[in-house]
């Protein structure tokens, strides 16, 4: 299949390139800045992303280029651009002050390909300290706005383009027609990727890959591992055994619910219940890591437990998705986040690694699953935090505690689903914090837990808002679970976003 590689040079922006591409039906692949494949028969061009060095910086990053400007048609972006004109021989400087936010384009040459339907006029999106002040031999300038004379250039002979504003940021408004005119245009993509092609092609791999070999699967429920699950359910059937642990700190009915959604599936899944095992260690525990750390060592304990009974297992797999990788790598020595799907498995399993979706955006896991047939309600809900309630229960977690938070909180998302709220939100969910408060119900005065409930608006958790919910809705809800939920007497809502707090409380 085609495929564009993209240069990570330690841009913020670097998979939003990636995202483009694939929109543009393309399938893309972002190797770190100086790893660019040593076989690569589909490879149909490369992009450079930008990055917060100076080409000029004690520690820019300065790979050999050699084994891929002209040999294919090369995109760069931002420090990809003044890479390539620092390389051939042009000049880089600072531009005076960061230059941040949009501008408009005063020139555009007709003769460049790359703004093929583009004009003046059109916004772009500026985002670096230096810019590109004189051209390289044979490159001639294709853009410019009032403060940046080459804003855009390029060399036909050589077929490279640098561009120095962002066109896969929403704000550059024809971001998208430039990189159409460079994937589709210039390097001649057939836009074979697409879900229904993702699985026909993955299935055939699984399948030449396990033949009748054992795989398990640690099954959560989440849209990930589901996904991952259906697919190699369909190219190995029964030789895939996913493994559904309770650790008693799921939602309402949860785990009976999953269960039988992926029966209904077709899954070859073992529910396995040990609530008791955990809420039994998670005894007098109060430290929020600790009882992060006790929930992991046992998960992994219960897992080994199940796998271990069932002969002849070869394949672990996992339902690693492309963000989770590049999240956890490190371009320019900061790192954003390590996340817990990364990092290997354990050697003594002696298993090898089966990670079907390591390839793909949340939303492409989301597509793949509907061209796999899957339920919308298994597909679009909100994430749900591996450690369960136990993060939503600040203090000792008991399970009088988990039962109470698991009431509420089924009154709360039942309540969204129906007001057609549950959509437009990120994740929701309640928190049983560690006061008891005074009230009065009837002629009586109770003395109960106070809750808090959490609702955020975000793109991919890294930031997020409270979620705005109507007054009335959160009226009704209210004194739903003041009435209904025994135990607790108090309702308030978190207004607080992220960064400063958490999504989370603990
Ligand atoms: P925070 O609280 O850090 O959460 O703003 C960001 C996102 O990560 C989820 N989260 C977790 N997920 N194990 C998980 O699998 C964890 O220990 C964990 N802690 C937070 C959280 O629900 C939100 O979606």
């Amino acid at each position: 299949m085609d495929k564009i590689v993209i240069l990570d040079f330690g841009s913020q922006t670097t998979q939003l390139i990636g995202r483009r591409v694939r929109e543009l039906g393309t399938f893309c692949e972002i190797v770190p800045f100086d790893r660019f494949p040593s076989e690569a028969p589909d490879v149909i061009g490369v992009i450079l992303s930008g990055s917060p060095l100076s080409v000029y910086a004690p520690d820019a990053l300065l790979p050999d280029l050699s084994g891929i400007l002209d040999h294919y048609p090369v995109l760069g972006i931002c420090y990809g651009a003044q890479l390539i004109s620092f390389l051939s021989g042009g000049k880089v400087g600072n531009s005076g002050s960061r230059e941040y936010g949009r501008a408009l384009l005063n020139y555009v040459n007709r003769d460049c390909r790359l703004f093929d339907g583009i004009d003046a006029g059109s916004q772009v999106w500026m985002s670096h300290g230096d810019s590109v002040n004189s051209l390289p031999e044979g490159f001639i300038p294709a853009a410019s706005t009032d403060s940046v004379r080459n804003a855009a250039f390029w060399n036909p002979e050589r077929r490279i383009w640098g561009v120095q504003f962002h066109p896969e940021v929403v704000h550059t408004a024809d971001g998208k027609r430039l990189l159409e005119n460079f994937v589709v245009g210039i390097c001649g993509s057939r836009r074979e990727w697409s879900p229904d092609s993702f699985v026909e092609t993955k299935v055939r791999e699984l399948q030449a890959e396990i033949g009748d070999g054992k795989v398990i699967l640690g099954l959560s429920g989440g849209v990930d591992s589901t996904v991952a699950a259906v697919l190699l359910n369909k190219a190995v059937g029964s030789c895939l055994t996913g493994i559904f642990v309770n650790h008693g700190l799921l939602r309402k009915n949860e785990f009976e619910d999953v269960l039988a959604d992926y029966r209904k599936l077709g899954l070859n899944v073992k529910g396995v219940d040990a609530s008791s095992l955990f809420l039994g260690a998670l005894k007098a525990v109060e430290n929020p890591e600790e009882k992060r750390k006790i929930i992991g060592r046992l998960f992994i304990e219960v897992f080994e437990a199940e796998a271990a009974k069932i002969p002849g297992v070869e394949y672990l797999a996992q339902g690693t998705i492309y963000p989770d990788r590049i999240e956890s790598r490190n371009i320019t020595g900061k790192v954003i986040k390590s996340h817990h799907n990364v990092g290997g498995l354990p050697e003594h399993l002696n298993l090898k690694l089966c990670e079907p979706l390591k390839w793909l955006f949340k939303d492409e896991v989301r597509s793949v699953g509907l061209s796999l047939g899957i339920p919308k309600h298994m597909l679009f809900r909100h994430p749900f935090p591996g450690p369960g309630l136990a993060v939503r229960i600040p203090g000792e977690v008991t399970p009088e505690k988990v039962h109470i938070l698991q009431d509420v909180d089924d009154i709360f998302i039942r309540s969204l689903r129906e007001e057609g709220l549950y959509d437009g939100i990120w994740q929701a969910g309640a928190i049983l914090l560690p006061v008891r408060t005074v009230g009065v119900m009837g002629d009586e005065r109770t003395y109960d837990y106070a809750v808090a409930l959490r609702a955020v608006t975000s793109s991919d958790a890294m930031t997020a808002d409270w979620a705005s919910l109507p007054e009335g809705f959160l009226r009704r809800l209210s004194n739903e679970i003041i009435n209904k939920v025994r135990g607790v007497n108090r309702v308030c809502y978190d207004i607080s976003s992220k960064p400063p707090s958490t999504i989370e409380w603990e």
